[in-house]
């Protein structure tokens, strides 16, 4: 089967012949037609994330195909795939039982592997981490990214307040801010995909005593914030790691369903093995126009 390996660390990954792997007990061989190239397979790739695996390693934390045995339309997420074992940058993955979920027949295998993980992240952030209640209202920023623009779906029903450096991409309702702007009115809960150096002026947009979702940083990973001013908002920072978070199963299932019936939508960008350096060094320079999958 063709793979895509890493062979160092930084370094693009290279197109190999590898054999195809066995599942053992409590796995599944897994023929994928769409494999997700993510933020965080990337940040693994480059050393920024622990690979618990020798080099040369297959990357990819998520994808979509279907099960070899019985032909079964599946996404795989998880599981430590692409990190503690072979991931889905390749044409064959064996997963852990519990990283594959079925999916409906309808859904295209690129919005399959696309959607799952930016939906359970955006539905964690808001109701698990961000514990929002009725009448808040919820600020976004990264708004038109995956996850931010699934925010601004999934909010809907609250005030939503989306920055963005793309106002023209954003389509739920909103009301729709370039990263220089701040609210008439602050919001209760801040969801923050970006991080970096927007952080601080993000927060002054936070009602005193509100709360503040951290999960990304395209914007940044170093964030200097002045104690006085993080004291004075009282705004509670909430860390949101996904490997720590359990979305409950008739959760996903339901937001699979929004997917295949049109009620929820991720932009993606489906290319194939010829374009895919080109289009990972976009994902880098914050420069991508939707989740990054390949196609087989
Ligand atoms: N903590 C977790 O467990 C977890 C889970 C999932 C994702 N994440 C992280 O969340 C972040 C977003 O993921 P994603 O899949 O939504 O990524 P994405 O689809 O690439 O979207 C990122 C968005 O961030 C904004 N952006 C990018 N570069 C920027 C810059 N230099 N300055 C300002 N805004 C910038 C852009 O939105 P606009 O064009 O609208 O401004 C872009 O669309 C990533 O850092 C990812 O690693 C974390």
């Amino acid at each position: 089967m063709r793979a895509l390996r890493v062979h160092e660390l930084g370094a693009p990954p290279r197109l190999d012949e590898v054999p195809v792997p066995e599942p053992g007990e409590g796995e599944v061989l897994v023929r994928l037609e769409a494999t997700v190239i993510g933020h965080h397979d990337l940040g693994v790739a480059a050393g920024v994330l622990p690979v618990f695996q020798p080099l040369p390693y297959v990357p990819g934390l998520e994808g979509a195909g279907r099960t070899v045995d019985d032909d079964t339309p599946v996404r795989v997420f998880g599981g430590g795939l692409g990190s503690t074992r072979p991931g889905t940058w390749a044409e064959y993955v064996v997963a852990p039982a519990a990283a594959v979920t079925p999916v409906p027949g309808s859904l295209p295998p690129a919005l399959a592997a696309a959607c799952g993980s930016s939906a359970n992240t955006a539905w964690a952030a808001l109701h698990d981490a961000g514990a929002i209640g009725d009448g808040e209202s919820v600020g976004v920023t990264g708004a038109t990214g995956a996850v931010g623009s699934l925010v601004v779906q999934l909010a809907g029903g609250h005030r939503v307040v989306a920055w963005t450096r793309s106002p023209k991409r954003v389509q739920a309702r909103a009301e729709v801010l370039r990263d220089d702007e701040d609210p008439a009115e602050p919001v209760d809960l801040l969801i923050d995909t970006v991080g970096g150096p927007l952080l601080p002026r993000r927060l002054r947009s936070v009602r005193a005593g509100g709360r503040a979702v951290l999960l990304g940083y395209t914007a940044g990973e170093r964030v200097e914030l002045e104690l006085p001013a993080l004291m004075h908002g009282d705004v509670s920072l909430l860390p949101l790691n996904m490997r720590r978070r359990r979305v409950p199963p008739e959760v996903t299932a339901q937001l699979l369903d929004d997917f295949a019936a049109g009620r929820l939508t991720v932009a993606i960008d489906v290319v194939g093995v010829d374009e895919l350096n080109e289009r990972i060094g976009r994902l880098k320079a914050g420069r991508a126009t939707g989740r990054l999958v390949l196609a087989w």
